[in-house]
């Protein structure tokens, strides 16, 4: 276990999660405090933070600290501050981003590092958002198919997911190795998502159904995952590497508002 100085972690199950307390974001962070976050970072894949009222600069600020920001390449920022998307859903919306398992962005040829998401506006229950560790669904496979599944490259594309925009532009598509070795942790994870992928390579239409659907159901098991319950000034910071996440739409029409700053993955420094 891992012991830190400057601030408090509280991980939320053995694999995945923790809760971070004893630090304000919407200030300049110490030295020491941004050195034990990325180990907090690499040790629970996904942090969470409470009561921080960040405002973009202090958003964006904190993004920096992990890496340079990176521009979403399907969605558009908001005015002044093109790396921050927001993130909106009321009784008005057909549909919402992530309600899905999905890892942020697979579809570009080098996906960020990670995001992190502030909401300042949650519907008065649900709204809830599942994370899981890719590091655990590879572990949980056998020795045949970690094999199996480490000669395979997917396909990773963006168009259906972005259809709905009705723009007349094509989206990314990328192709990934199904296992990746972490850069920072050099563990092994299983790099699937069933909402951007949308064929295995190299193999017969029906076996890439198959193997579709074997990692689908792999990765939803509750094993690997925690699920964030969010309250108004909540933030997640999530490995984008590593963990994927899945945004309940469970609060239609209620409100659930926010913004997200995504972060490249161009340093690999714990
Ligand atoms: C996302 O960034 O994929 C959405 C996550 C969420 O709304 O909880």
């Amino acid at each position: 276990m891992t012991t830190y100085e400057s601030i408090k972690v509280k991980p939320m199950t053995p694999t995945i999660g923790a809760v971070i307390t004893g630090i304000d974001l919407t200030q300049p962070l110490s030295n020491q405090q941004v050195e034990e976050l990325h180990t907090a970072f690499a040790e629970h894949l996904v942090i969470f933070f409470r009561d921080q009222k960040v405002d973009h600069e202090s958003h964006k600020r904190f993004g920096r600290y992990f890496g340079d920001l990176y521009f979403h390449s399907a969605s558009t920022g908001i005015p002044d501050h093109p790396e921050i998307i927001r993130l909106h859903a009321d009784g008005n919306s057909d549909h919402v981003a992530g309600d899905m398992w999905h890892s942020d962005l697979s579809c570009d040829p080098n996906p960020p590092l990670g995001s992190v998401l502030y909401l300042h506006t949650l519907p008065p229950l649900g709204g809830d958002t599942l994370f899981a560790s890719m590091y655990a669904a590879y572990d949980a496979l056998s020795d045949s198919m970690k094999a199996y599944v480490e000669s395979l490259a997917a396909t990773h594309d963006a168009n259906p997911i972005y259809a709905y925009k009705g723009e007349n532009r094509r989206y990314n598509v990328s192709i990934h190795p199904l296992v990746k070795t972490h850069p920072v942790t050099k563990k092994k994870l299983l790099y699937f998502n069933e909402q951007y992928v949308s064929k295995i390579n190299g193999v017969p239409e029906r076996e890439s159904n198959a193997i579709f659907r074997f990692l689908s159901d792999h990765c939803a098991d509750a094993m690997f995952h925690t699920r964030f319950t969010w309250e108004p000034h909540s933030i997640a910071f999530w490995d984008n590497r590593c963990a994927q996440h899945y945004a309940i739409w469970d609060y239609y029409p209620h409100e659930r508002s926010g913004f997200r700053v995504t972060i490249a993955n161009n340093l690999h420094t714990a």
